[in-house]
């Protein structure tokens, strides 16, 4: 394994506010880079903001203000919510940025002179809420453009386009010979399908007659590119300079899947002569009490007020949690309430709370070393061995969810120790064997807890950070040597109390937009 490791996510169009999707999309990413810090690995993480096009340029003329200051508007509500996310990306690239144009740019030359890319004339159906032109394999059955294409115009005009389709073979055999490089799996079959017509070229530009928000061919200044050759270089020229390139992961949602990241960007890079990237990670869509969410229909639930009010890491955990990757899933105010208190309060939180309570009760807040050894602790470490291998296969495959559902396995499973132990009769025994016991349940659930809170850390870095800080220990950065069963917590001082996730009320309503 490359000891480097290089992420990036899609970067959301500047035409709206964030919403849940861009949030789900940057948790996932976060937590998955976060992980692989720890794990050791050299990690960059790429997010950013896609600021050209059509919509930006009608948005700034109805407002009556430069293009450039509403993408800056929109940049800094965009990082905003990043802040708040506490994602930890370690650059944002603007495709207005001169180090992004620069790039395209030189793309665009290379290609050209290598005759990939052609002047011709066309006469087609345009989608201006897509960007892009349509055929007649696009209407519904009855002839009618469908609703997602908004209005659908017919347009005559002479464009550039990028030749796409002699690539078509070297990329079906890409693909078959990388079958990680679309996951989960069951994606690439659609993108096979896609594969089986032949492709046309890929127009590339748009006149600036129509459109002059973009950034300008290099070999013909009456046009600018437009939407995907600006878009995805985005993941190289951010990097161009860093020596990081290829991207070990792109994070997408499954509707820029096919065609544009498994098609037009592997042939365009195989086009220049510059590795693919390794992987594409391609999660469902969020819906919110059942719809869609997204910027053009806006629902009632203020989804994104739920990182306020749970603070981020509740947040966090909830898309991680809820989200199989590949999958849709739905949010409601109700499942995310369910889970903060059952999940996060009762389980986790409670635990960590009886712990202090009976350490700082019975021993002066100082953890005691693990006395007995009977089979209820001789269960519960090896349900953590199993526990923490399965963990770490899910999280390698991305499957976030199922990493989670095993580790609260483990977080009840303590719970359900500490019952059967019940250290409340223990400590009231003068039996030295009880003694002994209630040295190793308070020995056990500490440690139980570091190892929880320290694979933990990459989805609620915050508040494991509190829990590790509050049973004696350092916060966990990495996991090399640390996922073992030890007894590194006897000795700590812990705290004498800590609240980790308080009753709250949830976010206010917002408005239909
Ligand atoms: O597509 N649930 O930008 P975008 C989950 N600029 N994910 C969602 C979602 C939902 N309801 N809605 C959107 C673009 N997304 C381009 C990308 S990349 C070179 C250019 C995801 O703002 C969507 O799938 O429409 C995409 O991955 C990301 O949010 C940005 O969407
Ligand atoms: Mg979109």
């Amino acid at each position: 394994m490359p000891s480097s490791f290089y992420i990036t996510t899609a970067i959301d169009y500047a035409n709206g506010a964030p919403h849940l999707g861009h949030a789900y999309e940057k948790v996932l990413a976060d937590v998955v880079a976060r992980h692989m810090r720890m794990r050791g690995r050299t990690t960059y993480f790429l997010t950013g903001l896609d600021e050209h096009g059509q919509k930006v340029q009608q948005t700034a003329q109805k407002r009556a203000i430069e293009p450039q200051v509403l993408v800056d508007e929109v940049a800094a509500v965009f990082r905003a919510m990043l802040t708040d996310l506490n994602i930890s990306n370690d650059d944002y690239i603007r495709t207005t940025e001169p180090r992004h144009k620069r790039v395209v740019q030189d793309f665009l030359q290379r290609l050209f002179d290598k005759g990939l890319i052609y002047k011709g004339q066309k006469t087609d159906w345009y989608s201006t809420r897509q960007e892009q032109f349509l055929t007649d394999k696009d209407r519904d059955p009855d002839g009618s453009w469908p609703e997602i294409y908004g209005e659908v115009t017919q347009t005559t005009e002479e464009n550039y386009y990028f030749k796409l389709g002699q690539f078509q073979p070297w990329l079906i055999e890409h693909i078959k010979t990388h079958p990680d490089f679309i996951t989960p799996r069951f994606r690439q079959n659609q993108v096979l399908e896609f594969l089986k017509e032949p492709m046309n070229d890929l127009c590339i530009s748009r006149p600036k007659s129509r459109l002059t928000w973009g950034i300008e061919l290099p070999f013909d200044s009456g046009f600018v590119t437009y939407v995907w050759f600006d878009a995805l270089t985005n993941y190289y020229s951010a990097v161009a300079e860093k020596g990081l390139w290829p991207a070990d992961v792109h994070v997408i949602g499954k509707d820029i899947l096919s065609p544009p990241h498994a098609v037009y960007w592997p042939c365009m890079l195989k086009a220049l002569g510059i590795e693919t990237p390794r992987q594409l990670l391609v999660h469902g869509w969020w819906t919110v009490n059942n719809q869609k969410a997204s910027k053009s229909t806006g629902n009632a639930t203020n989804t994104l007020g739920f990182a306020a009010s749970h603070g981020a890491d509740a947040f966090r955990f909830y898309l991680c949690r809820e989200m199989v990757v590949g999958q849709d899933a739905d949010f409601s105010a109700t499942t995310f309430e369910n889970r903060y208190k059952a999940d996060l309060g009762n389980n986790l939180g409670n635990l960590v709370n009886r712990l202090l309570n009976m350490v700082g009760r019975s021993y002066a807040g100082v953890i005691p070393a693990a006395a007995a050894d009977e089979e209820l602790e001789q269960n519960l470490r090896k349900l953590w061995i199993d526990t923490e291998k399965k963990f770490s296969a899910d999280f390698l495959e991305y499957q976030l969810s199922h990493a989670l559902e095993a580790l609260w396995v483990f977080i009840s499973a303590m719970n359900a120790y500490i019952e059967a132990r019940a250290p409340w009769k223990l400590a009231k025994s003068a039996e030295p064997a009880d003694r002994a016991r209630l040295d190793s349940c308070l020995a056990h659930v500490a440690e139980g807890l570091r190892l929880v809170a320290t694979v933990l850390t990459p989805v609620m870095p915050a508040t494991c950070d509190k829990l590790l800080i509050n049973i004696g220990r350092p916060v966990a950065t990495y996991f090399d040597g640390q996922l073992a069963w030890s007894n590194v917590c006897t000795g700590s001082k812990v705290a004498e109390k800590c609240i980790l996730f308080p009753p709250v009320e949830p976010p206010s309503v917002i408005a239909q937009a």
